[in-house]
């Protein structure tokens, strides 16, 4: 009998692709998704590139009663990924109640309705967003825990200490929180990727669709950072990688192997590029030359980030290994591949 996963936000970005690596490990996935930034062809898709077909349900986890019948009908789910949340940083700027309600509110569904349906495990989806700027670089999970920048960093501190409480009351929960950095690039078949709703907020799509000519020029926010070439720097981790980490922490969850019953790990390279080096790769390992021009800073950005993965790599036995060429062809050949569908 295989091992049952709920994966709430699974036909987005990092959940289409984390749904295709727990397939490939045996795992049973059913997915819940409210559309909200996604499409439902992304199912048909990861059973192209898996050849396992999931579960898949239209569903919101504010909806309370509904998650109960899931649970119910889906008997035996024994942990959850929870992906499902609004991120973008600018709209929750806008929106504070929306980012609020939505995701503390699904986080909150799912905690209460764990014990009442044996479900003995979650590994929430955080971000290196929650140490704002850190003092030391580069950052480990030990680091404070800043005033966040935006309401969106916000609820994942939030929602970081709901599990924490929740647990510390007694709960028979598990957890695993995953402190992402910058995930960037698409499944090497090219069927998985980031589809933005909307011009991108993010740089990488930004900057393939500036390369194919859907946008113009990319703007890069800054040049007048305390950095060596003056462009902000980020771990751009690809995110079959981080996918990849998501099934190492559901086996240490499942096979009892955790030693806390809340851990947190970053999912990180370890190397910091900047926006710039980024460009530079990107040309280098696709061979197209990118228009760009240098513009103010955005507000909320940080300087400069980058994880110290070494508790996830010896801990979880987890390490991102694909290089920044490869992950940015990635992206590039994805790009290709929607322009060849007709979808952008
Ligand atoms: C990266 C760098 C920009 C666009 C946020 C969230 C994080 C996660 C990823 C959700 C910055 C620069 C960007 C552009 C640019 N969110 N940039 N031109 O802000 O590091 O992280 O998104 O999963 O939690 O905090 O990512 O890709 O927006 O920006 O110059 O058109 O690229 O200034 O330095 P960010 P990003």
């Amino acid at each position: 009998m295989k091992k049952r996963i709920l994966v709430t936000g699974g036909t987005g970005y990092i959940g289409s692709h984390t749904v295709v690596e727990l397939q490939n490990r045996g795992y049973e996935v059913i997915i819940i998704d409210n559309l909200s930034n996604s499409s439902a062809d992304v199912v048909d898709n990861i059973e192209k590139v898996s050849g396992i077909r999931p579960e898949f349900v239209e569903l919101d986890c504010l909806d309370y009663a509904g998650l109960d019948k899931l649970f119910t009908k889906y008997k035996g789910i024994q942990a959850i990924i929870h992906f499902a949340a609004s991120k973008a940083v600018g709209e929750s700027v806008e929106k504070p109640l929306l980012y609020y309600r939505n995701n503390l509110g699904s986080l909150i569904n799912l905690l209460d309705l764990m014990p009442k349906h044996g479900v003995e495990g979650i590994v929430f989806s955080s971000s290196c967003t929650v140490y704002g700027q850190p003092d030391e670089l580069p950052v480990t999970e030990k680091a404070p825990i800043k005033k966040a920048e935006s309401p969106y960093g916000n609820t994942k501190q939030i929602n970081e200490e709901i599990i924490h409480d929740t647990v510390a009351s007694g709960a028979p929960i598990n957890a695993i929180l995953l402190r992402y950095f910058n995930p960037i690039g698409a499944h090497p078949t090219a069927l998985l990727g980031e589809l933005p709703s909307g011009v991108p907020q993010n740089l990488v799509p930004y900057l393939t669709q500036t390369a194919i000519g859907i946008r113009k020029e990319l703007s890069v926010f800054g040049d007048d950072y305390d950095t060596p070439d003056g462009s902000c720097i980020r771990d751009f981790i690809n995110v079959v990688d981080l996918a990849k980490a998501h099934v190492v922490a559901i086996n240490r969850i499942l096979d009892k192997k955790q030693k806390d019953k809340v851990e947190i790990f970053n999912i990180g390279t370890g190397r910091g590029l900047s926006v710039l080096e980024l460009i530079q790769a990107f040309e280098k390992a696709t061979g197209v030359k990118l228009n760009y021009k240098i513009v103010g800073r955005r507000v909320g950005d940080i300087e400069k980030v980058w994880a110290n993965p070494d508790f996830a790599n010896n801990e979880l036995g987890w390490k991102a290994g694909t290089s920044i060429e490869d992950t940015l062809l990635s992206a590039w050949n994805w790009q290709l591949k929607l322009r060849e569908r007709g979808i952008q």
